[in-house]
């Protein structure tokens, strides 16, 4: 048993243990001197999800698409991680598609929905590089934020069209902040081009603002 943080850290037989409590305490000695202020963009990992994760980092080495018991413990975990996203997201399981991480989620979402539907792509002019550069790499156009960050609706009206294929508008910004109104924009871009598919990218956010 070991102590991170004030919460009890389960580690298994098989994790080089020692190792994992030396980074945990070199890490909190560090920070006692030191102001972290970027916490828009990337936190340090809680205590609780260090606790989920170790069992898994330390074992979960299985191919959860291969057929012996290691693949189907794996593919079991991989299911109920599924769900426990779907519920965060109030989706079905079956719709969540797990990537490698934010940027390539961008990209698919971005030039997937080109190279499906073709049309136009629209994005905030704040959005992360890994939406902007898809935008642009498709020739679309980037629309205003106001003096708040916010996206302004009038900018948005003016590049709408029925040509346009997908509006892509972050969840929060991850630079300062700033929570976009999704739900109302996206009903704006079904009121102005029906067709449409709205994304956003939650990658800082999906677990602190309600993305339902
Ligand atoms: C809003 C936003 N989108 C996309 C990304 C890219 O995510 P990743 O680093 O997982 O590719 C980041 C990373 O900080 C982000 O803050």
């Amino acid at each position: 048993m070991g102590l991170v943080g004030g919460s009890r850290l389960w580690l298994p037989a098989l994790l080089p243990s020692g190792l994992v409590l030396k980074f945990v305490r070199e890490d909190r000695d560090q920070l006692r001197n030191h102001v972290y202020l970027d916490h828009a963009a990337t936190t340090p990992m809680r205590p609780e999800v260090l606790e989920a994760m170790v069992p898994h980092l330390a074992r979960g080495y299985g191919n959860p698409t291969g057929a012996h018991s290691e693949s189907r413990r794996a593919a079991a975990l991989l299911d109920e991680a599924r769900e426990q996203v779907a519920s965060l997201l109030g989706a079905e399981p079956g719709e969540v598609v797990f990537t490698s991480g934010g940027t390539e989620a961008d990209n698919l979402a971005v030039k997937g929905v080109h190279a499906l539907k073709g049309g136009r792509a629209v994005c905030s002019a704040v959005e992360h590089q890994a939406v902007t550069a898809s935008v642009v790499s498709i020739q679309g156009d980037a629309v205003p934020v106001d003096s708040e960050g916010v996206v302004d609706l009038n900018a948005l009206n003016t590049v709408m069209g029925p040509d346009v294929s997908l509006v892509s508008v972050m969840l929060a910004n991850n630079e300062v902040g700033t929570i976009q109104p999704v739900g109302q924009i996206a009903k704006v871009v079904h009121e102005l081009a029906p067709g449409a598919l709205f994304h956003t990218d939650a990658v800082p956010s999906a677990s602190l603002v309600g993305c339902r």
